[in-house]
Formats: C-alpha cells, sequence, structure tokens
C-alpha cells in the first residue's frame, strides 16, 4: 500500500501560480477525499502526482506502508479516471474497458460492466453513449486495471442519485486497501467514503 506525501510543491501556468509550496499527504489503502473550489488546482495535482505535468518546485513523495521504504514513480502502478473521461470514441464500451485489462478478463469485465448498469451498452461505440454511462464506462476501465494508486477526478459528477449510489458502493469495494485519491465538489460523496452517511 503506498502512501503519498506531496511538499512543498509549487507549479506555474506562464506566470500564474497554481501552488506555491503546497503540501498534503494521502493515507494508504483508503479512500482520500480532496475537495476544493473549481478552478484552485485539483486536476493539476493529480497530473503531477502521475507524472503526467511537472511541477516546478517540490517533491511528491511515495512510500511503501508496509516496508517505509520510499518507492519511485516508475515502481507504481496508476489507475487515471479523467474528468473529461477520455475514451476511445469509436470504440465499443466493452473494448474500452478490455484496453485496460488482459484478454482473458473478459467475463470479469462483463461481469463489471452489468453491475455499472453498462451490459446493455456492451456493444455500442462508446461515442454513441450519454454522459453518464460514459462516466460509468471511464469509471470501469479504471477499476478493472492493476494498480497500486488511483486518481479520480469527479468520477460521479453527471450520474443521477440512485445510480450513483451503486456506483459508488461497487467503487468502495472495488478499491478496497487501494489508495485512491478522489476528488469532488459533492459533501454527499465525501460523507460517504469517509463513513459519515448511514
Ligand atoms: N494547460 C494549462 N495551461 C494554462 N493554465 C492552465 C492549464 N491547466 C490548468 N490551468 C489553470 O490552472 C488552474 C487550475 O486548473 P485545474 O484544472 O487544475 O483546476 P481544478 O481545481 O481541477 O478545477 P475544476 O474543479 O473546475 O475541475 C486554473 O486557473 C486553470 O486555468
Ligand atoms: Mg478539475
Amino acid at each position: 500500500m503506498i502512501r503519498i506525501d506531496i511538499k512543498n510543491i509549487s507549479k506555474k501556468y506562464d506566470e500564474k501560480s497554481v501552488f506555491d509550496n503546497l503540501c498534503e499527504s494521502f493515507e494508504a489503502g483508503k479512500v482520500n477525499v480532496y475537495m476544493g473550489p473549481s478552478g484552485c488546482g485539483k486536476t493539476t495535482l493529480l497530473n503531477i502526482i502521475a507524472g503526467l505535468s511537472g511541477a516546478h518546485d517540490g517533491r511528491v513523495v511515495f512510500t511503501d506502508e508496509i516496508s517505509g521504504k520510499e518507492k519511485t514513480r516508475k515502481d507504481i502502478k496508476f489507475s487515471m479516471i479523467f474528468q473529461e473521461y477520455r475514451l476511445c470514441e469509436n470504440m465499443t464500451t466493452l473494448s474500452n474497458v478490455m484496453f485496460a485489462c488482459k484478454r482473458k478478463q473478459k467475463s470479469h469485465a462483463m461481469e463489471l460492466l452489468e453491475e455499472l448498469g453498462l451490459k446493455e451498452c456492451a456493444y455500442e461505440p462508446a461515442g454513441s453513449l450519454s454522459g453518464g454511462m460514459k462516466a460509468r464506462v471511464a469509471i470501469a476501465r479504471a477499476l478493472i486495471a492493476d494498480y497500486d494508486v488511483m486518481l479520480a477526478d469527479e468520477p460521479f459528477t453527471g450520474l443521477d442519485d440512485t445510480t450513483k449510489r451503486s456506483v459508488m458502493e461497487c467503487f468502495k469495494k472495488m478499491t478496497k486497501d487501494k489508495t485512491v485519491i478522489l476528488v469532488t465538489h459533492s459533501e454527499d460523496e465525501k460523507g460517504f467514503f469517509d463513513g459519515e452517511d448511514k
């Protein structure tokens, strides 16, 4: 299980500063809910953690909670749910999900699609799906991958309350003991993952 410490990260776009000496800690083996106003840099931080974007100063430290040893980014398997989904629109729902796992996991992929209410559209091109369906395909693809750290950028946005509840249950079950950073604007989601939800 990997713990993530953000140590004095500074980031600018041109001359505009997004972070100046940011420090944060994300605990190993749990869903860490990360909230903040629009534009404060949540997506930027996830990209820096994943190595998709650089920081001007500071470090991201990954620590194996069991051994206490520091890990390099290349030793860690990341899974990401992008805010804008980033699906392959001309591939089917199933192919998008299979893209992240081994061929022999097809039955597992179908089970997951069924659990997320996507079984009926398994063979539809992702580009033809509604926004809420695309959101669930992005979730399924991220959940089925082999990963140590999951970076999830507002994954449940656009889902109706009932669907969201069952998708969050599935997400909670499948990310058990993994290090997850969940970006959200929703107090309900925070309550659900922090265990305050009844
Ligand atoms: N590629 C870029 N070039 C220039 N500025 C950028 C770029 N990406 C992000 N920014 C700026 O950095 C700041 C943080 O953006 P970011 O997308 O990380 O915010 P966010 O907290 O994820 O917002 P939201 O809640 O709306 O998704 C914003 O002011 C944004 O305009
Ligand atoms: Mg964002």
